[in-house]
C-alpha cells in the first residue's frame, strides 16, 4: 500500500527505527539546522527527526512540529517511493517508453502520460471537505509568524519554506507543474518565491507576464512522500508531477479544489499556502541564503507572493529540510533523480554504463558517467550528449570513464581519472548554460564546461604507447592467503578475513 501523507511516511520511518522524536524546545533559529546538520552528517545519511516543540522566533512555543531529514537516507527514500530499490523504478520507466521515437531523453519522457501504464493512475480530485482544508485561514487573517518557519543560517535573508510543492498552471496548456523551490517569508502574508530561470515554474511566470495576467500559485507542504520527492525530479514540463507520483505509488494522487484559485492541491498535505503572484509588480530582494552548494547564495530580485490563505490539518506537522555544504537530505533526493533517469539515459545514449553525481560534486558541478567504448572519440560523444539533456546541460564538469571503473566510489573513479589523463590531450572545454547558484561563472547562468575523457586511449585517438592493466591479485593466490588468514594473527577489523 502506498503512503498517502506525511504521518503515515513519518510512521513508518519510526517502524524502520530511523525516527528520533525530540521532546525537549528547540529554536526553529538556526538550532534545528545545527541539530539537523550533525545528524545529516552521520554515516548513512543520520536519523530523520521530529521535533515536538519548535521554539518560534518569537520565542513563544509553536503549536506545530517541525519534521527533517525525513528523505535522508537510502532506505527512507525508497520507503518514500514503495521500492526496495530505487533502481526498480528507472527499470519500469525504461521498459514503458522503449520505443523509437522520440529520440531524446526528455521526448521519451513527455509520452509518459500517453502510456496506459501511467494513464492508469491520473491525479483525483475528491469532493467534500479534505484533511488539507480542516482549518481555513483566509486572508487578512493569515500570519504566517503563527507556523514555526526556519531560519537555516547565520546570514539567512530571513525564515525559509525549504521542502514544499509549488503548484502553477501553464496558461498556454493548462499543464501543471509541481517543483520544488524554496520560498522566503518575508512578513505576515508576503513570501519570495525562489524559482530558478531554469525551472518550469519560472516558464510558467514568464508566460503570464507576457499576458499581463495574475497568476495563481499554491505551495503545499506534506502529502505524500511521492509528490514530495516528484516536485524535485526534473520532469519534461509536458508532465504533471502529481501523475507521476501516482505512476510512482500505483495510486492516484488525491486533490482537492484550492479554496482561493481554480488550481488543485494535494488533498492529504498537512498545510497550503495559497496565493498569487502579479507580474506586474516589482521584484523584491530573495535571499541571502545558505544554499547546497555549501555557499550563500547572494541576495537577488525574484516574483513576491501575496498570500490569499492558509488552509490546513487541524494539526499539522511543518515538513523543513536544510541545504548546506554537502553532503546534506538533498543528496538522498537526488541520487533518486540519478538512479530513476539512468535507465532512460541509457535509452538515448545507449553506450552508458552507469553515472553518478557525488555528493560534493553537489549534481550541477561534477558528473562522472562510464560507458562501454566502443569506438574513438567515444567519451566526447557522450559528454555532448548529456550536455543537450534537460537540467543535465547544467553539468559543469563531466568525466567518462571506461565499462569497467565504478563511478559509485568517487574514491576509485578519481583514482582511475588522475592516471588516465594527459591533460592538455583529454580535457576539453566548451560553453553553455551553467546553473543559478553557481558563483563563479563569468556570467549570471552563463560559462564554461569541461569534459575529462578519462576512457583508455586507443591507438585511433593518437596513443601509440602501450596502456598497462590495472593491478589486481590473482584469485589462486588470495584464495590461498584467505585459508592461512586466521592463523596470521592480524586483526583488520573485519578488513581482512
Ligand atoms: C531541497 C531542495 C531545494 C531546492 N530549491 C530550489 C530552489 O530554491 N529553486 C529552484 O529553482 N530549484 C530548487 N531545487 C531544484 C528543483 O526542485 C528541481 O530542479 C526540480 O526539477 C524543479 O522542478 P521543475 O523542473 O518542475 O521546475 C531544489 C531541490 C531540492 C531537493
Amino acid at each position: 500500500m502506498a503512503l498517502d501523507n506525511l504521518r503515515a511516511f513519518i510512521d513508518a520511518i519510526e517502524r524502520a527505527g530511523e525516527l528520533r522524536q525530540v521532546a525537549r524546545p528547540v529554536s526553529v533559529d538556526k538550532e534545528i539546522t545545527e541539530i539537523a546538520d550533525r545528524c545529516m552528517k552521520s554515516p548513512g545519511g543520520g536519523p530523520a527527526l521530529l521535533f515536538r516543540q519548535p521554539t518560534l522566533r518569537s520565542g513563544g512555543p509553536s503549536r506545530y512540529p517541525v519534521a527533517v531529514n525525513l528523505f535522508g537516507s537510502a532506505r527512507r527514500m525508497a520507503l518514500a517511493l514503495g521500492v526496495e530499490c530505487l533502481d526498480e523504478i528507472g527499470e519500469r520507466i525504461a521498459s514503458l517508453v522503449n520505443l523509437k521515437i522520440p529520440d531524446t531523453l526528455l521526448g521519451k519522457l513527455a509520452m509518459l502520460p500517453q502510456l496506459a501504464e501511467v494513464a492508469k493512475f491520473p491525479p483525483k480530485t475528491a469532493g467534500g471537505r479534505p484533511p488539507c482544508q480542516a482549518v481555513v485561514i483566509r486572508a487578512p487573517d493569515v500570519d504566517l509568524s503563527q507556523f514555526p518557519v526556519p531560519v537555516c543560517w547565520p546570514e539567512d535573508g530571513g525564515p525559509y519554506i525549504t521542502l514544499p510543492g509549488v503548484i502553477t498552471r501553464d496558461p498556454g496548456t493548462g499543464v501543471r507543474n509541481v517543483g520544488m523551490y524554496r520560498i522566503q517569508v518575508l512578513g505576515k502574508n508576503e513570501l519570495a518565491m525562489h524559482w530558478q530561470r531554469h525551472k518550469v515554474g519560472a516558464a510558467h511566470w514568464r508566460a503570464m507576464a507576457a499576458r499581463s495576467e495574475t497568476m495563481p500559485v499554491a505551495i503545499a507542504l506534506g502529502g505524500d512522500p511521492a509528490s514530495i520527492y516528484a516536485a524535485s525530479a526534473p520532469l519534461p514540463p509536458t508532465i504533471d508531477e502529481f501523475l507521476f507520483a501516482g505512476f510512482l505509488r500505483r495510486e492516484p494522487v488525491r486533490l482537492a479544489k484550492a479554496v482561493t484559485s481554480d488550481l488543485e492541491v494535494p488533498a492529504e498535505a498537512e498545510l497550503v499556502v495559497e496565493g498569487y503572484i502579479d507580474p506586474r509588480e516589482e521584484l523584491v530582494l530573495e535571499g541571502p541564503f545558505g544554499d547546497h552548494t555549501g555557499f550563500y547564495s547572494l541576495a537577488d530580485y525574484y516574483p513576491k507572493v501575496h498570500v490569499t490563505a492558509v488552509t490546513m490539518r487541524a494539526e499539522p506537522i511543518w515538513p523543513h529540510t536544510i541545504v548546506g555544504q554537502p553532503p546534506m537530505e538533498d543528496y538522498w533526493l537526488g541520487h533518486a533523480t540519478e538512479r530513476i533517469f539512468l535507465p532512460l539515459l541509457k535509452l538515448t545514449i545507449p553506450e552508458i554504463v552507469d553515472i553518478h553525481m557525488p555528493a560534493a560534486g553537489i549534481f550541477h558541478n561534477l558528473v562522472f558517467v562510464s560507458i562501454d567504448k566502443q569506438y574513438p572519440g567515444q567519451a566526447y560523444k557522450v559528454m555532448n550528449g548529456l550536455w543537450g539533456q534537460g537540467l543535465m546541460s547544467l553539468a559543469k564538469v563531466i568525466i567518462v570513464f571506461d565499462k569497467d571503473v565504478n563511478v559509485q566510489d568517487p574514491r576509485e573513479a578519481w583514482w582511475v581519472a588522475l592516471n588516465h589523463i594527459d591533460p592538455e590531450r583529454d580535457v576539453r572545454f566548451t560553453m553553455g548554460p551553467i546553473d543559478v547558484l553557481d558563483h563563479s561563472s563569468r556570467g549570471f547562468t552563463f560559462g564554461s564546461k569541461m569534459g575529462i575523457d578519462a576512457t583508455r586511449k586507443w591507438k585511433e585517438e593518437g596513443f601509440t604507447r602501450e596502456w598497462p592493466n590495472r593491478i589486481v591479485m590473482d584469485d589462486a593466490t588470495r584464495q590461498k592467503v584467505d585459508a592461512m588468514w586466521k592463523e596470521l594473527g592480524i586483526d583488520l577489523g573485519g578488513n581482512g578475513r
